[in-house]
C-alpha cells in the first residue's frame, strides 16, 4: 500500500528520500512527500500524483536536509489530495509518515481537539503527529512521547517520526505493518521495503511487532513492546538492483512476464538438482508436521487464491488429501470447524498482505498450528508468522498486477502436492521422475508460449474496444480462468468475468453475443470433448471464440473460432502454461486501451489494510 522512507545522515539525504520512493512507488501512487529537518523548522513538499511531481517541486525549492522521512500514498482516510498527503505536521515540530491504519482515530482526534489541536487533513496520520507532540509536550524526550503514543493508538502501523527539538534523531515503531532500517556508514535508514534502502545499503534490520527504535547517524537502538533494548539480527539482502529496473522493457508486468522461465527455473533449482520432492525444502519441521496432516486448508486472496484453487486439483488428485481453499478476508470472520491435523497453507507474494495474514492468526487461534508459508518475499511477516516456509524465488515483483509471483507459486504447490503424496506413500518412484521432468522441462515450454506473443497481441484488437469479456475453463483449467479475467480487468478495465464452461448454460450464456468475446482455455485433458460442446453453445449463439489449446487439442478454426496453441502439451502442468497467454492478452489489451499497465487505477501492490 503506502510507502515509508526516512534517513539520518551528515550528508543531504533528500536524493536518498526520493530514490527511495521511487522505488516504494508501485506500492502506492496517489500522492508523496518529504519533510526534511532545517534548523528549527520542518521544510515539507507534497504533491498530487507520481513521486515526479514531487521531485520537481523539491528540486524548485532547493530542498536540503540531513535529517528527513518521505511517503507514498494510497489513501485511505480522506481523499486524494496535498493536504492528505504525508508528512503530516504537529503544531511546526513533529513530522510523521505512516503506512497502515489507526483503527481508534476517531477517539483520538476528539480527544486531540479538545487538547486545542487544530487538524488539517482528513487522515488517520496526522492523529499520531498530534499525540505524539501532546506526549512532548508533557515534558517526555522524543523517543518516550513515541513510545507513550503508539500504547494509545489501535490498528496496524509503521511509522517514522523526525521533531525540531531532536535534530539528529529519527524514531520508528512498528506495529503490524512491514518496517526494517538499513545500516550505513556514518548514516541509516528506515524503509517499508528493502527495495528503498538498496541504492545505499544491503545490511537490514526486520523489526519485529511492537518494537520502537532510536535512530541516529551514528548508532540504532531497538526496543521491544516492554521497552526493554534487544538484538535483532542483521540481514545482508540479496535482491538485485537490476531487478528493480526496467531494462529493455516497455512496462515491468512485460518484464515479469519474459522473466518466468528463470523465476521457474530458480524456484524449482533445488528439486531439480535433488532429482526429489524433499520436505526439507519446506523446513526443519516439514517431516514431522507432514507426516500428521490429514487436510489441507488454502487460505489466501486475489491471484494467490487463484494459485491456491488450482493447487487443490494436485493435492487432492495426486496427494489424495481433502482441500479446501478459501478467501482469506471471508475464513477470519466465520465460524468453521478446526481441525489441529489440518495443514494450513497461506499463500503470498507479498508475504504482508493484511487478510491472509490475520487468517493466519485465525487459524492458530483455534489451534490450528500446523501452518506453512507459500510466498515471494524473504523475512516477511506471514512466514515469519509460519512454521513452515517455501520461498518462491520470483524476484522483485514490481508491476501491480501479479504474474511471474503466481507461475512461481504454481510451481511450489505442485511440489508441496507431490512431497506431501510421496510421504503419505501415495507416490511411485516413476511417478516421481515423471514429475520432475516435466518441472525440469517447464521453463522452455513457458519460453515457447511466450513466443506466442505476435498472435496474442492480434487478438487484443478484439478485446480493447469491447466492455466485456468471459473466461471458460474446466478443471484445474477453471481458475487459470478466473486469472484471466482478473488480468483483463485490473490492468485494461474491461469487464471480464470468468465460469467453468459446464456453468454457461445456468446462467451467464445470457450475455453471450457479438459483442462479448469468449476466451476458452482448452488444452487437451480429461474435459477437453466436454469444453467443445460448451463451446458449441457458444458458437450457436453468436459469440465469438478465442481459443488457448495446446499441441494435442484439435481445433478447426472458422470465422469466428479462433485459436492458439502453445507448441506442447505438459500435462499436469498444464494450468501454468496457460497462464501464459492470458497474461500477455490483458498486457496487450490495455496497452491498446493506453491504461497504466503497471499502476492500474485505484489498485495498490501489497494490501496491507482491511
Ligand atoms: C492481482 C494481484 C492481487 C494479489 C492479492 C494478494 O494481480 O496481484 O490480487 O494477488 O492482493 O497479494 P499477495 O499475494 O501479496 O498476498
Amino acid at each position: 500500500m503506502c510507502g515509508i522512507v526516512g534517513a539520518v545522515g551528515a550528508r543531504n539525504i533528500v536524493p536518498v528520500l526520493i530514490e527511495g520512493l521511487s522505488r516504494l512507488e508501485y506500492r502506492g501512487y496517489d500522492s508523496a512527500g518529504i519533510a526534511v529537518l532545517a534548523g528549527n523548522s520542518i521544510e515539507r513538499v507534497r504533491a498530487v500524483g507520481r513521486v515526479a511531481e514531487m521531485q520537481t517541486r523539491a528540486q524548485a525549492q532547493q530542498l536540503t536536509g540531513e535529517v528527513g522521512i518521505g511517503h507514498t500514498r494510497w489513501a485511505t482516510h480522506g481523499g486524494v489530495t496535498e493536504s492528505n498527503a504525508h508528512p503530516h505536521i504537529s503544531r511546526g515540530e513533529i513530522a510523521v509518515v505512516h503506512n497502515g491504519i489507526i483503527e481508534n482515530h476517531d477517539q483520538q482526534r476528539q480527544h486531540l481537539q479538545s487538547l486545542g489541536y487544530v487538524f488539517e487533513s482528513q487522515t488517520d496520520t496526522e492523529v499520531i503527529a498530534h499525540l505524539i507532540h501532546h506526549h512532548q509536550s508533557q515534558g517526555k524526550s522524543l523517543l518516550e512521547a513515541v513510545q507513550g503514543a503508539v500504547t494509545e493508538l489501535t490498528g496496524a502501523f509503521a511509522i517514522s517520526v523526525v521533531s525540531i527539538h531532536y535534530p539528529g534523531q529519527m524514531i520508528c515503531a512498528r506495529q503490524g505493518c512491514p518496517l526494517l532500517i538499513g545500516l550505513g556508514e556514518g548514516e541509516n535508514f528506515i524503509a517499508s521495503d528493502v527495495s528503498a534502502v538498496l541504492s545505499v545499503t544491503r545490511n537490514v534490520i526486520y523489526l519485529e511487532d511492537g518494537d520502537v527504535a532510536d535512530i541516529s547517524q551514528s548508532q540504532v537502538v531497538i526496543m521491544d513492546a516492554t521497552g526493554a533494548v534487544v538484538e535483532r539480527t542483521v540481514h545482508r539482502s540479496d535482491l538485485s538492483l537490476a531487478s528493480l529496473e526496467l531494462g529493455p522493457y516497455a512496462h515491468f508486468m512485460q518484464k515479469e512476464i519474459y522473466e518466468q522461465p528463470k523465476a521457474l527455473t530458480d524456484t524449482l533449482e533445488a528439486i531439480i538438482d535433488d532429482n526429489a520432492f524433499s520436505p526439507a525444502l519446506f523446513g526443519r519441521e516439514a517431516e514431522e508436521v507432514f507426516a500428521q496432516v490429514d487436510s489441507v486448508l488454502i487460505l489466501a486472496a486475489g491471484t494467490s487464491y487463484y494459485a491456491g484453487l488450482t493447487a487443490k486439483y494436485w493435492l487432492e488428485s495426486i496427494a489424495q488429501l481433502p482441500t479446501s481453499v478459501e478467501i482469506a478476508s471471508e475464513y477470519r470472520y466465520r465460524k468453521s470447524v478446526p481441525n489441529p491435523k489440518q495443514l494450513i497453507v497461506t499463500i503470498s507474494q507479498s508475504g504482508e498482505t493484511l487478510d491472509t495474514m490475520e487468517a493466519l492468526k485465525h487459524a492458530k487461534s483455534l489451534g490450528q498450528n500446523l501452518t506453512l508459508a507459500i510466498c515471494n518475499v524473504q523475512e516477511s511477516a506471514i512466514p515469519r508468522a509460519s512454521k513452515l516456509v517455501l520461498y518462491t524465488r520470483a524476484g522483485a515483483e514490481i508491476g501491480v498486477a501479479s504474474t511471474k509471483a503466481f507461475t512461481t507459486q504454481l510451481v511450489a504447490l505442485f511440489t508441496l502436492a507431490a512431497t506431501l503424496a510421496k510421504q503419505h506413500g501415495r507416490l511411485s518412484t516413476e511417478e516421481e521422475q515423471q514429475y520432475i521432468d516435466g518441472l525440469r522441462h517447464l521453463p522452455g515450454s513457458v519460453q515457447f508460449a511466450l513466443n506466442l506473443e505476435p498472435q496474442i497481441r492480434e487478438w487484443a484488437k478484439a478485446f480493447s474496444n469491447k466492455f466485456h469479456a468471459l473466461f471458460l475453463g474446466r478443471g484445474m483449467h477453471y481458475p487459470i480462468a478466473l486469472e484471466g479475467a482478473l488480468k483483463l480487468k485490473e490492468i485494461s478495465y474491461i469487464h471480464a468475468e470468468a465460469y467453468p464452461a459446464g456453468e454457461l448454460k445456468h446462467g451467464p450464456l445470457a450475455l453471450v453475443d457479438r459483442n462479448m468475446p469468449v476466451v476458452v482455455i482448452a488444452p487437451n485433458d480429461a474435459l477437453l470433448e466436454k469444453v467443445k460442446s460448451n463451446m458449441q453453445e457458444v458458437s450457436a449463439r453468436g459469440g465469438e471464440l478465442f481459443v488457448f489449446a495446446d499441441a494435442d487439442s484439435h481445433f478447426t478454426e472458422s470465422e469466428h473460432v479462433h485459436v492458439i496453441r502453445t507448441p506442447r502439451h505438459v500435462g499436469v502442468l498444464s494450468p501454468i502454461l496457460h497462464t501464459i497467454p492470458v497474461q500477455l492478452l490483458a498486457y496487450h489489451a490495455a496497452l491498446l486501451k493506453g491504461t497504466d499497465v503497471d499502476k492500474p487505477r485505484n489498485l495498490a501492490k501489497s494490501v496491507t489494510v482491511e
